[in-house]
């Protein structure tokens, strides 16, 4: 061998090797010998945080620091080593993608890999090691202030597009943390509500998309939640970290709590925890100074260990999966070197917002509206120009530019006259308004309408926003309806000028009582740096929307399953909040219990038309639990421009022994099409899927018997039925 390749192969061996999988002999030999080196204080100072987002290193034998940033959307600002104030750095602003629900609207798992290089690449620059997301909670109610930064309310969706963006994320020597490990779905009373629910529900609904973490998206690190579960907190519980993530699901990475939700030193050693963090710096309800060492898993696991109270293998095995998850970051040769605000990094960003933006109502082509034209139009809506990257809880990003709705708008309609009115107001500028009006909420209400008279068009650019009790961690929304009166103003506009078209943006569903009267409807969510243009782009139809509903969008609160049963099934009594709908979460809800929705889950206009035909099952219409059901269509775009569909094939079981919706997403894909071209599409189906959740054989089972085919282009429109038999 030459004296090259071997110190070459001394040096890969050394320093760590892109291959860092426990099973891999040579890391797992590196990690041992480094924990045999180390005493017990270096051990235990891994397991906990040192500063608001780092844990401490071993600088006597190299072992980095550990680094870590929110996520999910973009890397978030440089916080303080010891409080929450931003550091103000200078380098630090970074793109800010779409929010994760609307990456979930996309309902293309191509775009949220391109997403999860993006955001990897600018989490890698930024050195971080550990990026806080994706957030897979599912979206049980409208009222959940966090659901913008989680994938909607289907298990297979949320699944789907998640393992790509990790994927993504951890190509660049980052790991991904999923989060909120689990039943995180509402955010009042989130640091104490004990969730109450099947063992069907869980499996089914709340942890899908976690497994596929797992198994799918080999992620590296789990952020357990707040709450509690089985009446034990998440971040130490022994049927959800150790039971099912790390020995059924044979989890091999790092658990980290939420910040400061760790309860008791015992727990969190015994039962699966890994790495503690926290809110406050005593890891308790205060803050002092540099008072890390008071963490459950700093001085009191010491002190334990010592005494002889908690053994060293349980510490080593968690010191084991801490060093792992650094050779698989930091400590990886290979990693890259990221970079920061690319115009790659702006394109993604761009056309993951494109696609995300849903077009529920179109009568008589409102949208688009033709840039060409000499039309007045009066954008309307606070929303219109406040910046909605800032604020939401820790999610709230540091972008180097946001382009708001009103300037995309600007920018594209050269030819028109646009002017703009806020309508409403919704609090302090420091939230991100960027324009103050003297004026009070009647004046406002007043100078948007009389633009509204003299205008050609009206743009209503309205919805929720991320202050409190809003799109906002910390606390759920206080009611269903758009908030700061905008009822009021857009059933004042739309008595001056019915030509009004309305985009809304939130990360929720609101109600919507003047919908009759809106010609048309567009949901924008929270769309980051590129929010504007990609707005504006499909205003003017230089982007065909293709956006479909992530999740279903009731007409009145009580017509969503969590609230149909009252309090105890949400929010709670403050002490338990029983899961009362079971499995029927969403469109499971609506379609099982026949309560139309006012949108439903994967409904989605085009400005094209599009048919489903020539349906085709190819596998045989029966078969065992073991084959794959397998069928194909024809999608064809009917209309005079290009655009995509997503098919979507839901399966149900006809006469189940036990409780099973009427139907469940089991497969879809997006097929882009220019006019009049169409293309066969296949989708495969592991029988194996059908399985529900048996409680009292706790375990997957294959009901034998016959099972409902629903192909179409939402849970509401299918073209398709078919039945197969599993024997
Ligand atoms: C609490 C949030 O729940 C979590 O999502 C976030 O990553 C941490 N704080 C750190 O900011």
């Amino acid at each position: 061998m030459k004296k090259t390749t071997l110190i070459l192969g001394l040096f890969l061996y050394l320093s760590g090797s892109v291959l860092a999988h426990p099973g891999d002999h040579r890391i797992k030999h590196k990690i041992d010998s480094i924990i045999s080196l180390m005493t017990v204080e270096e051990k235990v100072k891994l397991l906990h945080a040192q500063s608001k987002f780092s844990s401490a290193g071993v600088p006597r034998l190299g072992i980095p620091e550990l680094w870590m940033s929110d996520g999910p959307h973009g890397v978030r600002g440089e916080i303080n080593w010891d409080d929450w104030g931003y550091a103000g750095w200078t380098n630090d602003s970074i793109t800010a993608f779409p929010a994760l629900t609307a990456l979930a609207a996309t309902f293309d798992p191509n775009v949220a890999y391109e997403y999860g290089v993006a955001i990897g690449e600018e989490a890698r620059y930024r050195k971080k090691d550990v990026l806080l997301g994706p957030g897979v909670n599912i979206y049980r109610t409208p009222m959940n202030g966090r659901n913008f930064e989680y994938m909607g309310e289907d298990p297979l969706l949320a699944s789907v597009m998640s393992v790509p963006y990790i994927r993504g994320v951890q190509e660049q020597g980052v790991a991904a943390c999923i989060k909120h490990y689990a039943l995180n779905n509402q955010e009042k009373w989130r640091g104490h509500i004990n969730v109450q629910l099947s063992d069907r529900a869980l499996r089914e609904i709340y942890l899908p998309a976690f497994e596929a973490a797992v198994k799918q998206g080999n992620i590296w690190s789990v952020m357990g939640s707040y709450n509690q579960y089985n009446g034990q907190w998440c971040c130490h519980n022994e049927k959800l970290l150790n039971d099912i993530l790390k020995k059924e699901w044979q989890f091999d990475g790092a658990v980290i709590t939420d910040w400061g939700a760790v309860h008791s030193t015992e727990e969190a050693v015994n039962n699966g925890l890994d790495i503690e963090m926290g809110t406050w710096t005593n890891g308790l309800t205060a803050s002092e100074s540099f008072a890390y060492d008071k963490y459950f898993l700093a001085n009191p696991y010491l002190e334990g260990l010592k005494a002889g109270t908690y053994d060293e293998e349980t510490l080593d095995e968690k010191v084991s999966r801490i060093l792992l998850l650094m050779f698989r970051t930091s400590l990886n040769p290979h990693k890259p070197l990221g970079n920061i605000n690319s115009k790659a990094h702006q394109q993604v960003a761009r056309k993951v917002a494109q696609e995300s933006i849903v077009l529920l109502k179109n009568q008589n082509d409102f949208f688009p509206i033709n840039a060409g034209a000499h039309l007045k139009i009066a954008v309307i809506g606070e929303n219109a120009t406040k910046m909605m990257t800032i604020g939401g809880g820790s999610s709230e990003l540091k972008a180097k530019y946001e382009i708001s709705p009103l300037q995309g708008i600007q920018e594209r309609f050269k030819n028109a006259t646009v002017e703009y009115g806020l309508g409403y107001a919704s609090g302090p500028s420091a939230y991100g308004r960027v324009i103050d009006s003297p004026l009070d909420q009647d004046s406002l209400r007043t100078a948007a309408v009389e633009l509204a008279k003299k205008a050609d068009v009206v743009l209503y650019i309205g919805g929720l926003n991320k202050n409190h009790h809003q799109d906002c961690e910390g606390e759920d929304r206080l009611s269903y309806g758009l908030p700061f009166n905008q009822d009021q103003l857009l059933e004042e506009i739309l008595a001056v000028n019915a030509n009004t078209g309305v985009i809304l943006l939130s990360g929720n569903a609101v109600e919507l009582p003047w919908l009759k009267k809106v010609p048309a409807l567009m949901q924008a969510w929270y769309l980051g740096s590129e929010a504007g243009y990609a707005i504006a782009d499909v205003l003017a139809g230089d982007v065909n929307p293709s956006g479909k509903m992530p999740f279903s969008w009731p007409k009145k609160l009580e017509d969503n399953g969590a609230h149909y049963f009252g309090e105890l099934s949400y929010p709670g009594d403050s002490v338990n909040v029983v899961y009362k709908e079971d499995i029927l979460v969403g469109y499971r809800w609506h379609d099982t219990k026949k309560i139309e929705p006012e949108f439903a889950f994967g409904h989605g206009l085009s400005y094209t038309s599009f048919e489903l035909k020539d349906f085709r099952l190819i596998s045989p219409k029966t078969l065992s639990e073991k084959e794959v059901i397998e069928l194909s269509c024809i999608v064809k775009n009917t209309g005079n421009c290009s655009g995509a569909e997503v098919v979507q094939l839901y399966i149900g079981k006809k006469g189940s022994t036990v409780l099973r919706e009427i139907k469940g997403l089991k497969s879809f894909e997006k097929v882009q099409l220019k006019a009049g071209e169409q293309q066969e599409i296949v989708l495969k189906v592991n029988a194996s899927d059908l399985a529900y959740y048996n409680e009292k054989q706790q375990d997957w089972e294959v009901e034998k018997g016959k099972y409902y085919l629903y192909l179409g282009n939402a849970s509401n429109a299918i073209s398709f039925k078919s039945i197969i038999t599993i024997q």
